[in-house]
C-alpha cells in the first residue's frame, strides 16, 4: 500500500476512536475539522518513504509514527491560526477551526490532538518495544522545547530570532522526526537521514516563505503576506526574492544529495521533486516564461 493511503487509514482510525458514545460530540467534530480533507501530508509521506527505503519490516509503527508526526502537524496549525497566534480565518480553503468551533474548543482541539499523537505511537510500539522509546524520543523532541515547534512558535515572542534558528525549530524539527522516526520504526540506523530531514524541513519552510509574499490566498487556501502583517522573519525579506529561490534550490539539491544509498533512493528523490514543483508559486512560472 502507499504512504498516502496508510496514513489516511491510520488517521482514520486515529480520530473515529474520539467520536465515540460519551466523548464531547463537538471536540470530535473539531478534531476531524483540523485532520480532514487532507493538506499534503508531506511529513508522514516522507516518514513512510524513508522507513520504506529502510527496509518496513514492522509497518505498523512506521505508520503510527507517519499519522503521529500528522496529528502533531495538523495540531500545531489549530493553535498557530488562534487570535492570539497569526489570528488566521482560511486553512486549507475552508474556516480554521476556532472560526468554525470558537476559541476555546480550538484550544482544546490541539491539546487533545498531541496526546492522541503520542497515545497512538505507545500502543503500536507494543509489538517493538525497543523501538518505542527511540521513536517516541525523536517526536517528542521535534515538538517541544528546547529545539521543537513550540520553541519556534516562542521565538515569536522574543524581540529579535534568527530566521534560520526560527524556522529550524517551528517547521524543520518535524520534518527531522519524520525521516529519523520513519528509519527508528523500521529498526534501521537514522543516522544518515538527519541531514536529509534538515534540508527538506528548511526549504519548506523557504518555500511557505516564497508563497507567502508571492502566491495568492486561492493557490494557497489559507490568507498571504502574513509575515508582513506579524512582522515575522521572512526569506524573500531577509534575501529577496531572487535570493530566498536560490537558497530553496540549495536546499532542495542538499536534500536529495543527502539521501543515503539505498533501494528506496529513487522514490525518495521523485517526493522531494513532486514537492518542490507543486510548492512553487504559479507567478514565478509565469515570470519565468
Ligand atoms: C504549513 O504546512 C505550515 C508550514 C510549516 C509551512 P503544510 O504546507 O505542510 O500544510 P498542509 O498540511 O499541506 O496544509
Ligand atoms: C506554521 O508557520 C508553522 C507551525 C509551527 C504551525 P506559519 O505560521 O508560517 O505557517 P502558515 O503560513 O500559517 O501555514
Ligand atoms: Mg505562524
Ligand atoms: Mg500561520
Amino acid at each position: 500500500m502507499d504512504p498516502l493511503t496508510r496514513t489516511e487509514q491510520t488517521l482514520a482510525a486515529a480520530v473515529a476512536a474520539v467520536e465515540v458514545p460519551g466523548s464531547p460530540p463537538r471536540l470530535g467534530a473539531a478534531i476531524r475539522h483540523a485532520v480532514f480533507p487532507r493538506g499534503a501530508r508531506i511529513r508522514p509521506r516522507l516518514c513512510l518513504s524513508v522507513a520504506r527505503a529502510c527496509g518496513d519490516d514492522a509497518p505498523e509503527l512506521a505508520n503510527a509514527a507517519g499519522a503521529a508526526i500528522e496529528l502533531l502537524h495538523c495540531a500545531s496549525l489549530v493553535h498557530d491560526d488562534l487570535p492570539c497566534f497569526d489570528d488566521a480565518d482560511i486553512r486549507r480553503g475552508k474556516p480554521s477551526v476556532h472560526k468554525a468551533f470558537g476559541e476555546p474548543l480550538a484550544v482544546l482541539t490541539g491539546d487533545a490532538m498531541i496526546v492522541m499523537a503520542f497515545e497512538i505511537i505507545a500502543r503500536a510500539g507494543a509489538t517493538h518495544p525497543a523501538r518505542l522509546a527511540p521513536v517516541l524520543l525523536t517526536i517528542a523532541r521535534s515538538v517541544g522545547a528546547p529545539v521543537g515547534i513550540t520553541a519556534g512558535q516562542a521565538w515569536e515572542c522574543e524581540p529579535a530570532a534568527v530566521l534560520r534558528d526560527y524556522q529550524r525549530a517551528k517547521t524543520g524539527s518535524l520534518f527531522v522526526a519524520a525521516t529519523i522516526a520513519g528509519a527508528a520504526a523500521a529498526g534501521a540506523d537514522p543516522t544518515p537521514w538527519q541531514a536529509v530531514g534538515e534540508q527538506i524541513g528548511e526549504a519548506y519552510q523557504v518555500a511557505d516563505d516564497i508563497r507567502d509574499a508571492v502566491a495568492d490566498e486561492a493557490e494557497l487556501g489559507k490568507p498571504i503576506n502574513q509575515d508582513i502583517v506579524h512582522a515575522r522573519p521572512n526569506a524573500v525579506h531577509e534575501l529577496g526574492l531572487n535570493g530566498a529561490v536560490e537558497r530553496l534550490q540549495a536546499l532542495v539539491a542538499g536534500s536529495m544529495a543527502a539521501i543515503p544509498d539505498c533501494p528506496g533512493a529513487g522514490e525518495l528523490q521523485a517526493l522531494i521533486m513532486s514537492e518542490a514543483k507543486r510548492l512553487k508559486p504559479k507567478k514565478l512560472d509565469l515570470a519565468a516564461a
